[in-house]
């Protein structure tokens, strides 16, 4: 049983396979924090709630404030004495704030229940069990459900929220964030992912001081800037040692992810949807769902975290049919062509990639209305026959001839004003009346808050898609909300804007999964600027920056896979000098860093030297051998670059470690170095093993006697490369 109520001293206990999570109730009906860690076999006493402490049970009432404002609670509220950072700040009728929650009841259930309108990971009985707590402020006549939800294998507990109006009075809610964790400071640091556009998720570790210390986004989509992931690790935690508590978010619009280190030195840790410019109007018998949190504790370091939320959400939460599969590996026109092409162009695109042995083309942007530039003709979904000339479905079918599957890339949530839709609905453009909006690349962004909005933009798409044999679509979205302004919200639910924006996104994206359930769906968000949890239940890829240079890619892809599977991040080889930075990087290194995630081209194979274009094939191969151990296997980081040393380095294996690859990359040579060593992870300690090195596309077996045990106590020796120069170790066993 992983979910146990221990009635006598009131205390719920939740067990993963190596993790235990505790709460209990106080006599007076409060529900607080008592442990998150390790496996433990026994109930703990109530020492964490601090009830003996000051102000102490006989002062309880005559310093309420007191004991309010230290109480570790599990879901802390606002506007009664906690002034720590509040999860659900609720007004009555009257405006007043106040809110404050007793426990009432609780249910045991086998499974997990999915949340209506929003992304939500899944298990069957034997998967998963959820703990459902029902507290009760009986003044505003609020019930507010808090799920716990233990996914035994996987060491995850995810949280989500349900608050029900069960008054005769409408209610205001300000702000309901999903999850909260109390705790005791222990020298923590907080780890986020932050960046910009094309430099995505890059890992930032701070030391956790008194106050609050945030990320966040109020953008309307997760955002590029800063990722709702959170984690709090002991001081010398690293990849194989120490606590990590970490959080993830399974939302696409704006969070909220806080530490909050308190006058006594208790450190809260929260994540929920933003309160900047959110509110609902919960009105009598109307329920309202705060979105999932994915929690992981880890006491052998960020490794055992990674390997944790990569199974979790390989299992639980992306749900493609290609999921599990070698996806195709793709050729995209966008750096090929820009906007500058027709059907005949593409189809040569095409034809080069086919005879390398790639197997799908993506038509990107520029092939609808008027598109020959970004400044016009979003919203008008309709091909634009002078640059396709016989139409969509004759290109696809020159292109299917090939033998290639075919993609096409939309920007559902956009509108231009130089279009023709806006022509006809400039009301269907989020903005303010009287003001003039903000550009962002020219465009605005459309009010998915509205149905009719959506089923316009849905009708335009779903008959493209129906017009040809359409196998992939890539659904970008590049800008950010600004000027929130919708027609169909008076007032007093102005506030819900944001939200409702995003579940009609969600609404969107599963109805075009309903109506093409084979089709293999990739978000994009100029680059990576979407890349949540919330967007992989939906799509099994999602593009992860629009910086293809090889070594720029070492970064954002370490600080995505130390949350994401491998097999989720949109991966490809572009051309040189890179078009982000101009770098000259090896075709051979672009190709090893892509084969992390899912790989493709961005390129014109034309415009290749000879010797590149000779290799992909060998690449096409490469992935398909490797494809199922990089996605399915463990992952583990072996060395991240840094100025001192300059190399970068992962492992993924197999998880009965019968096979393993390595990849070495020399972000800088050095003069006068000697070979180094690197100690392998996740092999069978008894077993032989073979080691080839993959190098220039050569393969060769590497000399000598090689047992697991050695290989990870003893390791492995990488060669001295030049700049920007890699390879490959594949180690198999015997
Ligand atoms: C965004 C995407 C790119 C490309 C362009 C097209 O920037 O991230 O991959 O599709 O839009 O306009």
């Amino acid at each position: 049983m992983s979910v146990q109520f221990e009635e006598r001293r009131k205390i719920f206990k939740l067990d993963t396979a190596h993790t235990t999570y505790m709460m209990g109730i106080t006599n007076e009906g409060y529900l607080g924090h008592l442990y998150y860690g390790d496996r433990v076999k026994h109930f703990c006493g109530d020492e964490a709630l601090r009830l003996a402490e000051y102000p102490g049970p006989a002062a309880r009432e005559r310093e309420k404030q007191a004991f309010l404002s230290v109480f570790p609670f599990e879901y802390p509220t606002g506007g009664v004495g906690d002034y720590r950072e509040s999860c659900l700040n609720v007004r009555n009728a009257k405006g007043q704030n106040g809110c404050e929650l007793w426990f009432d009841s609780y249910e045991i259930m086998e499974g997990k229940p999915g949340l209506e309108g929003l992304p939500a990971s899944f298990g069957n009985e034997k998967e998963v069990t959820t703990l459902k707590v029902v507290m009760k402020d009986p003044v505003l006549k609020l019930r507010v459900e808090l799920f716990y939800s233990a996914f035994e294998t996987e060491d995850v507990i995810t949280r989500n929220v349900i608050l029900r109006n069960e008054g005769n009075e409408p209610l205001t809610v300000d702000r309901v964030l999903s999850a909260a964790l109390d705790m005791d400071d222990q020298s923590l640091e907080m780890l986020t992912l932050n960046g910009a556009w094309a430099r995505e998720r890059h890992i930032q570790r701070r030391r956790i001081g008194y106050g609050k210390q945030s990320v966040g986004s109020i953008r309307g989509v997760s955002s590029p800037q800063e990722h709702p992931f959170l984690a709090l690790l002991s001081p010398s935690a690293d990849q194989k040692h120490g606590d990590v508590y970490a959080m993830n978010f399974v939302y696409s619009g704006n969070f909220l992810a806080e530490t909050h280190k308190e006058h006594m030195g208790n450190v809260r840790m929260v994540m929920g949807i933003h309160p900047e410019g959110f509110s609902w109007a919960l009105e009598p018998g109307a329920a309202f769902t705060a979105p999932e949190v994915v929690m992981t504790f880890s006491s052998e370091g960020l490794g055992k975290m990674t390997r944790s939320y990569h199974d979790f959400f390989r299992k639980h939460l992306i749900r493609s049919p290609y999921k599990d599969l070698d996806r195709p590996i793709l050729i995209n026109n966008w750096e090929a062509t820009y906007f500058n092409f027709d059907a005949d162009k593409l189809l040569g695109i095409a034809k080069d990639a086919a005879a390398c042995g790639i197997e799908m083309f993506v038509m990107d942007d520029g092939w609808f209305g008027r598109r020959d530039s970004d400044n016009c003709a979003l919203g008008d979904w309709v091909v634009n026959e002078e640059k396709l000339s016989g139409g969509l479905k004759k290109l696809v079918d020159g292109v299917k001839a090939l033998g290639m599957k075919f993609g096409i890339w939309f920007e559902p949530e956009m509108i231009s004003e130089d279009s023709d839709l806006y022509r006809a609905h400039p009301d269907y453009a989020i903005q303010i009346p009287g003001r003039r909006p903000t550009l962002a690349r020219n465009q605005l962004v459309l009010d998915f808050s509205r149905k009719e909005v959506r089923d316009t933009v849905y009708e335009m798409v779903y008959r493209v898609l129906k017009s040809a044999d359409i196998d992939y679509v890539k659904w970008d979205m590049n800008r950010y909300l600004a000027d929130l302004g919708s027609l169909s919200l008076d007032a007093e639910h102005h506030g819900e804007l944001f939200h409702r924006y995003v579940l009609g996104l969600y609404e969107m994206q599963q109805r075009l999964l309903d109506d093409f359930p084979e089709l293999l769906l990739e978000n994009c968000s100029s680059g990576g600027a979407s890349f949540d949890a919330g967007m992989l239940y939906y799509s099994p890829q999602i593009w992860t920056s629009d910086d293809t240079d090889a070594i720029e890619r070492l970064r954002i892809q370490e600080g995505t896979e130390l949350v994401y599977p491998m097999s989720t991040m949109g991966a490809h080889v572009s051309k040189c000098p890179n078009e982000q930075v101009g770098r000259n990087t090896p075709f051979e290194t672009r190709a090893n860093v892509a084969l992390a995630g899912t790989f493709g081209y961005e390129l014109n194979i034309a415009e290749l030297p000879e010797e590149d274009r000779k290799k992909i094939p060998g690449q096409v191969a490469r992935y398909h051998r490797f494809h199922s151990l990089i996605a399915n296997g463990n992952y583990y980081r072996i060395h991240s670059w840094c100025e001192e040393e300059p190399w970068d380095c992962w492992e993924n294996a197999e998880k009965d470690g019968s096979r393993a690859l390595l990849t070495y990359v020399q972000v800088l040579g050095r003069p006068y170095t000697l070979s180094r060593n690197v100690k392998l992870e996740g092999l069978d300690a008894e077993a032989e093993y073979t080691v080839s090195k993959i190098q220039d596309g050569e393969e060769t077996p590497v000399e000598g006697t090689f047992y697991g045990d050695v290989l990870m106590k003893s390791g492995l020796w990488m060669p001295a490369l030049g700049d920007y120069q890699s390879c490959l170790f594949v180690i198999e066993r015997k």
